[in-house]
């Protein structure tokens, strides 16, 4: 009765449904191993908890952060963008601390859109993107994630009618797990400023990468009318502390700060300095939390193609992505591998039309636990 249009338009999520699926084999005495949320299980570096302690310590720390207290944590992050990308960013004016990506993007949309833009999202894609469009009022459009192109748009196939406000991608990419080059980039921002519209770059997976695999950042193909979203939920292990940020074209950075001034104060100050010491943290210790994802990828992958399904070896991020032969419908799919085996995965539904007939499953437990998951799903009926 009370809910407005705007609250009314943002869809549901499948994930209560797995919820109650992950209930019930519960109460059938099953073991979950639940491989269906994308929140790392490792801890962040034992200096940023020691910096966050002390912090808590230091009475200057509990008033409402101002503006011009987030400044350290600014120039780490522009240190980082430049030490990691060699993009050169102000940290005045094109960097922003954020309360995590997902915070960053929903405000974004209400800074740099209005109601019946157009946005271009990516599907599959994120679930929470097209709830924020939803609160924006945004016409969406989806821009199909197809394998045969390696889960890259083709901007090429875009109306070119449509008046684009603004183009989201991601990558490393949720749920695919696909990666993109920078020439891609630049073809991105090349094309986004042929028609107009913002490029928006979400970039939490940015150092969760595999081998010498590096990914790269949108801004590398210039600021201007390109905005990325960092996050150091799964870089750092930190998704429960909700701390990223955002940088890119000043423009655009100043209208998130309007809209983020209406609606909160930025991070505790304590989290800011964690935040900011854990970007000054050399490489080589981010390394290791990838390098434990990239065993788990080592783990489940084999053992899922042993299975028959069709799963590429991921370069970067948390997931694998896997074709399942025959699958029609994934969300029942998915419930019934809950209810059967106790294994909780993600229906590839869930992320878009361009989803079904894949499931995905996030890197959270340890290689001998992914090897039990996929052992349990071999005895699954088939779909
Ligand atoms: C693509 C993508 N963007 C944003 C987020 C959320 O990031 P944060 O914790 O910084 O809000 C996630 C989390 O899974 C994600 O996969």
């Amino acid at each position: 009765m009370w809910a407005s249009k705007r609250a009314a338009a943002v869809p549901g999520s499948v994930f209560a449904l797995m919820d109650s699926a992950k209930g019930r084999a519960r109460a059938n005495g099953r073991q979950i191993i639940d491989l269906s949320i994308g929140s790392s299980d490792l801890s962040p570096p034992d200096v940023v908890l020691a910096e966050l302690r002390e912090a808590t310590r230091d009475p200057s720390t509990y008033r409402y952060p101002l503006f011009s207290d987030t400044a350290p944590l600014r120039e780490a992050a522009a240190a980082y963008l430049q030490r990691r990308f060699g993009v050169q960013v102000d940290p005045n004016t094109e960097v922003l601390p954020l309360i995590g990506a997902q915070e960053g993007l929903a405000h974004l949309l209400l800074a740099v859109t209005d109601p019946g833009d157009t946005l271009l999202l990516p599907d599959p894609g994120y679930p929470p993107y097209l709830g924020a469009a939803a609160v924006a009022g945004l016409n969406v459009e989806p821009l199909p994630l197809l394998p045969e192109l390696g889960f890259l748009p083709d901007l090429e196939a875009v109306r070119q009618d449509l008046a684009v406000r603004a183009l989201l991608l991601n990558y490393p990419n949720n749920p695919t797990s696909a990666v993109a080059d920078r020439p891609f980039f630049e073809r991105a921002a090349g094309w986004c400023r042929s028609m107009g519209a913002l490029l928006i770059h979400d970039h939490p997976y940015a150092e969760l990468t595999f081998g010498d695999y590096r990914a790269p950042s949108a801004l590398e193909a210039g600021l201007s009318g390109v905005v990325e979203l960092h996050s150091l939920s799964k870089t750092h292990h930190m998704g429960g502390f909700r701390v990223g940020f955002a940088a890119g074209d000043a423009d655009v950075i100043a209208a998130l700060a309007r809209v983020k001034g209406a609606v909160d104060f930025h991070p505790y100050l304590g989290i800011q300095r964690a935040a900011a010491l854990a970007l000054r943290l050399p490489e080589e210790v981010g390394r290791a939390g990838a390098a434990e994802f990239q065993a788990r990828r080592d783990a489940l992958v084999p053992a899922l193609r042993d299975l028959g399904w069709e799963v590429a070896l991921p370069q970067a991020s948390m997931y694998a992505w896997a074709r399942v032969p025959g699958l029609t419908n994934s969300v029942a799919f998915a419930v019934r591998v809950a209810e059967q085996t106790g294994v909780a995965l993600s229906p590839g539904r869930a992320f878009g039309a361009q989803g079904e007939g894949f499931v995905r499953f996030a890197l959270v437990q340890p290689p001998a636990v992914l090897r039990e998951a996929a052992q349990l799903l071999g005895t699954v009926t088939t779909p």
